[in-house]
């Protein structure tokens, strides 16, 4: 069977596809962000209440992250909608088809998600009377949100592989998970440890702040999230280096200067994120946290050829119908401006009365 007849036909869209892909990359850089606080922020905890376990007190750092944790998850989840839209946009009849093969795995995902956020507020609320029960708490939030990550991780290499659709002829249930993919597991793991280590700087970036505003409980919360970077970043090394072994050897070659563009993203990418780590060695927060900014759009972008090199023999959403009526997307531009200034200035406010800072 010819895979490539497996794929629906896409949709046209309205302006070209360029947009939409600028659209998508920069509000998935927001959604790894928000996510890699929420993943990180909460493993992190959970390995102070297992440390801290027999202690009388809630050590400082969970204490600190107990309160930022439900706030990360709302992040996380109201910024993977847009770039959810955009690839849909673009990708739709590529999603649904892995998204519909693992449909019942895709929609344990807002079970799981709600599981995860009722469990991040129980562990914030009740924080010092939960006593040692708090590490189940953290744990099955954990365990959630790590389940959340590996069905999107299925699902986005499933995507790319209308070779593996047929697994649906075998398994009509929307059971079906990408095991076989060799991929899998260290792309997977890529997002955890980013997860540990983007979220260790964030809770050394959180430590600085406070410290110049006088805190002296920061310096601990810089010391703990420096060294949960440092370590991601260094095992990430690791895993880095396995993932570009495990891709397909024609693509792979394209990232080890078979292609100039997606040798240089990579390969600058991981210089970044060596900066980053030299500067987190050298407790320079700030500077460590720009580079490893850097380091993830980067990393966004090289993913985002990825997908193209994927996708090369059977689609490309450049090759679109383009139906050029630009009144919708000037219409979603205005709104878009408009909406940031508006959660920009309700952000201040919260800051200001204490809220969220
Ligand atoms: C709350 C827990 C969540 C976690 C831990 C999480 C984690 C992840 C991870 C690890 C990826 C990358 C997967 C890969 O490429 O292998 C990803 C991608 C994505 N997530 Fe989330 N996510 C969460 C919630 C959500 C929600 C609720 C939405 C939508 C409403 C969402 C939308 C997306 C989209 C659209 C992508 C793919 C973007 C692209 O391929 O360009 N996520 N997420």
């Amino acid at each position: 069977m010819d895979p490539g007849s497996l794929i629906p036909a896409a949709d046209a869209i309205p302006i070209a596809a360029g947009w939409f892909r600028l659209l998508l990359l920069a509000t998935f850089v927001l959604h790894l962000l928000a996510m890699n606080a929420m993943l990180g922020g909460a493993v992190i905890a959970l390995a102070q209440a297992l440390g801290g376990e027999g202690q009388p007190r809630v050590p400082p750092t969970e204490q600190a992250i107990a309160v930022k944790l439900p706030f990360t998850i709302a992040l996380t989840v109201n910024l993977g909608v847009p770039p959810l839209l955009f690839l849909q946009v673009h990708y739709g009849n590529l999603l649904y088809t892995s998204a519909v093969l693992m449909a019942a795995w895709w929609l344990s995902i807002f079970v799981l998600a709600m599981v995860a956020y009722y469990a991040a507020y129980v562990y914030d609320f009740r924080l010092a009377s939960l006593g040692r029960v708090r590490t189940l708490v953290i744990g099955l939030a954990v365990l959630c949100l790590l389940a959340v990550a590996f069905v999107f991780s299925n699902s986005m290499t499933l995507m790319l592989k209308p070779t593996a659709w047929t697994a649906y002829f075998a398994n009509p249930r929307g059971t079906n998970l990408n095991l076989a993919d060799p991929t899998l597991w260290p792309r997977y793991l890529h997002f955890v440890l980013a997860s540990l280590a983007v979220g260790g700087l964030g809770l050394a970036g959180l430590g600085s702040w406070r410290r110049r505003r006088g805190d002296l409980g920061g310096k601990e919360l810089v010391r703990v999230g420096l060294n949960w970077f440092i370590w991601g970043t260094l095992a990430q090394m690791a895993d880095g280096l396995w993932f570009l072994l495990s891709l397909p050897q024609e693509i792979m070659l394209l990232f080890l200067g078979g292609s100039v563009s997606h040798t240089a993203l990579l390969w600058l990418g991981v210089a970044m994120g060596v900066g980053a780590l030299v500067l987190a060695s050298k407790g320079r927060v700030p500077p460590a946290a720009a580079a490893a900014l850097g380091t993830v759009v980067l990393m966004a972008l090289t993913r985002d050829l990825l997908r193209a090199a994927y996708l090369k023999p059977f689609f490309s959403p450049e090759g679109l119908p383009v139906t050029a009526q630009a009144s919708p997307a000037l219409v979603f531009l205005a709104a878009l401006i408009v909406g940031s200034i508006l959660i920009f200035w309700l952000l201040r406010l919260a800051a200001g009365a204490g809220k969220e800072s």
